[in-house]
C-alpha cells in the first residue's frame, strides 16, 4: 500500500479581495502535493475557507445579508481563484459545512466534560480583523501586535481551555522534535517569545455575536473561531463522525503549511488542543514568509498589479506560479513587483528553457526533417551534461522533500543552463555543415532533447501546464519515460524522436511597454468586471423598480380622501374564500365595499370596528357586487394583515384623515 501524505493550507478567511500573496501559500502547497504524488504517494491535500466570526458578522450586516449569504458568495470566487491557479486539492472544508460544526461541538463538549475547558469571566483585548485576544503587555502601542490595528476592550463570561496545563509538555515536544517547526527561526521564536514566558489558558468562547459554532450546552456561547478553525483539520477527515477512516488514514499530517503569522496557532493552540483529545502531533508546522507588495504585508497596490486572476490571465498560470516560488526563498519574506515578474519570466522561462526547447525542436527539424535517426556518436562534452542531470536530480528530491522549492528551481535551472551551454559547445550548425558529422550531430541533439524531458518531469510539481507542451513538441508519448524516477535515467529517451514544432511556450515579453500599458491593462480588466457589477446592479435596480413607489407631491395627496368608517354590517361573499362584504357607515352615508380579508378576519371581528377608507376611488364590481371604495389594511412580509384604526375607538365616523 502507498504511504500516505497529508497536506494543508490554512483555510481562509472568505474574501472578495484575495490578492497574489494570499495565492503563494496555496501555490506552494500546491507543489508539495504534486511532488508527493509523482513520487508514489497517497496524497490528501486540504483547504478551505474559515468563515465565522465577528467580522464576517459585521461585514454581511452592513451589506444588509446574513453571514451564509455572503460567505456563499466569496466561497465561490476562492474556488475560481484554486482552479485558475490549478490548485489540485483533494477536498475544500468549509466550517459552515454540517459535518464541521457537529464535529465542533462534540470536541468542545468532550474538552469540558474532562475538565479542558472551564467557565470564568474574560477581560481583556480583541483584535476583530485577527480575531485575536490579547493581554495588556501583548499590545504594542495600545494597537493590535500582529496588524497595528485599534483592539477592543472586551470583558465577558466565558470559556476557557487549559493552555497553561501543556506548556511544559509542548516545550519538550518541540525540542525533542526539531522539525515539528519549521523553519528553525520560528521554533525559536515560538519558544522564546510564548512557550518560555509562560502560557495564559485561553478565551476559547464568545457570546456578543452570534456567528459561530453553538456551544450544545450552553447555547449563549459560541466556539472561539480559532479552535472552531483549526479542528478542520481532523473534522475534513471525519474525526469524531460515524465514518473516521480517513482519518485513520491519514493523521496525523505530515504538515500544515501556514504564513508565519499563524504559526502561534498552529504550534502551540492546535498541538495543545490535539494532547487534551488525546491525539497524536503533526508531524511539521511549516511557517512561509510574506510576499510583501508596496512596503506592507496586505497594502493595496500603488501602481502594482497584486489581483491574482489578472496576472494568471496575462501571463499564464505557470509563470505565476514559478515566479512565486523562485523568487520568494520559502520560508523569508520576499517583494513582489510586476517588474521582477517580467524579468523572471523573461530571463528564466523565455531565454532559458523556452529558447532551449524551441532551439533543440528547431534543429531537429532543421537538420533532420524533424526525426531523429538513433545512429548517434559520442562527444567529449557529453559526460559533464550527463553528470548535472544525476546531481540535479537527486539533489531536486531532498530539497522538494524539505520544502525548499526555490533551491530546487534553482538546481533544476543548472540543468537548462547546462543544456544551453552544451549547445554552444557542441555547436550542431557547424556540425550540420559536414555530412560525416551526422552521428554527432545527432547525438548533440538527442542529448539536448534528453536534458529538456528531464527537466521536464522535474518542473511537473511547480508548472501544470508547460511539461505537457513540451512533450508535444517533442514528440514524446511513451508514459513509462515520463515517470518520475524515469528522469533519474539518462538515456531513456527512444532512440528515435519524431518532433512537431508548436508555439513559443512563454513568449518574451518587452518590459518598458508591458508596464506602460500595466496599468492601462488593470483598469480595463477592473472596467470589465465594474460593467459586470453594473449590469447585476441595473438587474438587482429593476427588480426594486417593481415593488418601488414613485415619489408623489403634496398635492397629489391632496387628491386622496380617507374617512373614518364603522362597519355596522358584514358577511361572507358567496363563493369566495378571500372576500368580505362590509356595509360601512362614513358620516351621514353607508358604504358597500369588498375586501380581501376573509383569511384573516371574520365578519364577527369586523362589525363594530372603526376603520380608515378611501372613498373617492371610482366604483367597480366584484363578482357581482358593487364595491364602493377601500378599507386601508396593512400587511407584512408573511402575509399578516391588520386593519388600519384610528387610535380613539368613539371616534366619529365621517372624520377625514390628511
Ligand atoms: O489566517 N504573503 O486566514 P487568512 C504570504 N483563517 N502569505 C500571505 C499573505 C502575503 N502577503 N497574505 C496572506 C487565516 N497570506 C486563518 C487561518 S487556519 C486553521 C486559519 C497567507 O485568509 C497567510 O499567511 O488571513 C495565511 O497563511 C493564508 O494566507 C490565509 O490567511
Ligand atoms: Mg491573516
Amino acid at each position: 500500500m502507498a504511504k500516505t501524505f497529508y497536506i494543508t493550507t490554512p483555510i481562509y478567511y472568505p474574501s472578495d479581495k484575495l490578492h497574489i500573496g494570499h495565492s503563494y501559500c496555496t501555490v506552494a502547497t500546491d507543489t508539495m502535493a504534486r511532488y508527493k504524488r509523482l513520487r508514489g504517494y497517497d496524497v490528501k491535500f486540504l483547504t478551505g475557507t474559515d468563515e465565522h466570526g465577528q467580522k464576517i458578522e459585521r461585514i454581511a450586516n452592513a451589506q444588509g445579508v446574513t453571514p451564509k449569504e455572503y460567505v456563499d458568495k466569496i466561497v465561490a470566487g476562492v474556488k475560481d481563484l484554486w482552479k485558475a491557479l490549478d490548485i489540485s486539492y483533494d477536498q475544500f472544508i468549509r466550517t459552515t459545512d454540517d459535518y464541521h460544526v457537529a464535529s465542533v461541538q462534540k470536541i468542545f463538549k468532550q474538552l469540558y466534560d474532562q475538565g479542558d475547558i472551564y467557565k470564568s469571566e474574560y477581560e481583556g483585548w480583541y483584535c476583530t480583523p485577527c480575531e485575536s485576544f490579547y493581554t495588556d503587555t501583548q499590545l504594542v502601542d495600545g494597537k493590535c501586535p500582529d496588524c497595528g490595528r485599534e483592539v477592543e476592550r472586551l470583558k465577558e463570561e466565558s470559556y476557557f481551555f487549559r493552555l497553561s496545563k501543556y506548556q511544559d509538555r509542548l516545550i519538550k515536544h518541540i525540542e525533542e522534535h526539531p522539525e515539528f517547526i519549521q523553519p528553525q527561526s520560528r521554533q525559536n521564536e515560538m519558544l522564546n517569545n510564548f512557550l518560555r514566558p509562560g502560557l495564559e489558558d485561553l478565551c476559547v468562547s464568545r457570546t456578543t455575536f452570534k456567528w459561530g459554532i453553538p456551544v450544545t450546552f450552553d447555547d449563549k456561547h459560541i466556539v472561539y473561531v480559532w479552535v472552531d478553525a483549526l479542528s478542520n483539520y481532523i473534522t475534513a477527515l471525519g474525526y469524531g463522525s460515524d465514518d473516521d477512516s480517513q482519518f485513520k488514514k491519514y493523521w496525523p499530517a505530515d504538515v500544515h503549511v501556514v504564513g508565519k503569522e499563524i504559526v502561534r496557532f498552529h504550534s502551540i493552540i492546535w498541538p495543545a488542543m490535539l494532547m487534551a483529545l488525546n491525539l497524536p502531533l503533526p508531524k511539521q508546522v511549516f511557517g512561509h514568509g510574506w510576499l510583501i507588495i508596496d512596503g506592507g504585508k496586505i497594502s493595496k497596490s500603488k501602481g502594482n498589479v497584486v489581483d491574482p486572476k489578472f496576472l494568471v490571465d496575462r501571463y499564464g498560470v505557470d509563470a505565476i506560479r514559478y515566479f512565486l516560488l523562485r523568487e520568494i526563498a520559502f520560508g523569508q519574506d520576499g517583494n513582489f513587483t510586476n517588474e521582477a515578474l517580467i524579468q523572471r519570466i523573461n530571463s528564466d522561462l523565455a531565454n532559458d528553457l523556452g529558447n532551449l526547447v524551441s532551439r533543440t525542436v528547431g534543429m531537429i527539424d532543421k537538420y533532420f526533417g524533424g526525426k531523429l535517426p538513433a545512429d548517434r556518436e559520442a562527444t567529449e562534452f557529453d559526460a559533464s551534461l550527463t553528470e548535472t542531470a544525476a546531481s540535479v536530480t537527486a539533489k531536486v528530491d531532498e530539497l522538494l522533500d524539505k520544502m525548499l522549492f526555490t533551491d530546487a528551481l534553482t538546481e533544476i535551472w543548472t540543468l537548462i543552463r547546462r543544456a544551453n551551454k552544451y549547445v554552444d559547445e557542441t555547436q550542431p550548425w557547424i556540425l550540420a555543415k559536414d555530412e560525416t558529422q551526422k552521428a554527432k550531430l545527432a547525438n548533440a541533439l538527442y542529448n539536448l532533447a534528453e536534458a529538456i524531458r528531464i527537466v521536464s518531469i522535474l518542473i511537473q510539481p511547480f508548472m501544470p501546464r508547460s511539461p505537457k507542451k513540451i512533450w508535444e513538441q517533442l514528440g514524446i508519448n511513451d508514459e513509462a519515460v515520463l515517470t518520475w524516477d524515469s528522469a533519474k535515467v539518462w538515456g531513456s529517451l527512444p532512440a528515435e524522436i519524431v518532433i512537431k514544432k508548436g508555439d513559443v511556450i512563454f513568449p518574451r515579453i518587452d518590459m518598458k511597454k508591458e508596464l506602460a500599458e500595466l496599468e492601462a491593462a488593470m483598469k480595463e480588466a477592473q472596467a470589465a468586471s465594474v460593467t459586470n457589477q453594473m449590469k447585476a446592479a441595473e438587474e438587482s435596480a429593476e427588480e426594486l423598480a417593481k415593488e418601488a413607489v414613485p415619489e408623489i407631491s403634496i398635492d397629489d395627496f391632496d387628491k386622496v380622501c380617507l374617512k373614518v368608517g364603522t362597519v355596522v354590517a358584514c358577511e361572507k361573499m358567496k363563493g369566495s374564500k378571500k372576500l368580505l362584504k362590509s356595509q360601512i357607515k362614513i358620516g351621514n352615508e353607508t358604504r358597500q365595499i369588498l375586501s380581501g380579508i376573509a383569511p384573516k378576519y371574520t365578519p364577527e371581528d369586523m362589525v363594530g370596528k372603526k376603520v380608515v377608507v378611501l372613498t373617492n376611488l371610482p366604483p367597480r364590481k366584484m363578482m357581482g357586487e358593487e364595491s364602493n371604495g377601500m378599507i386601508l389594511v396593512a400587511e407584512d412580509e408573511n402575509g399578516e394583515l391588520s386593519i388600519v384604526s384610528v387610535d380613539k375607538s368613539d371616534f366619529a365616523d365621517g372624520s377625514s384623515i390628511s
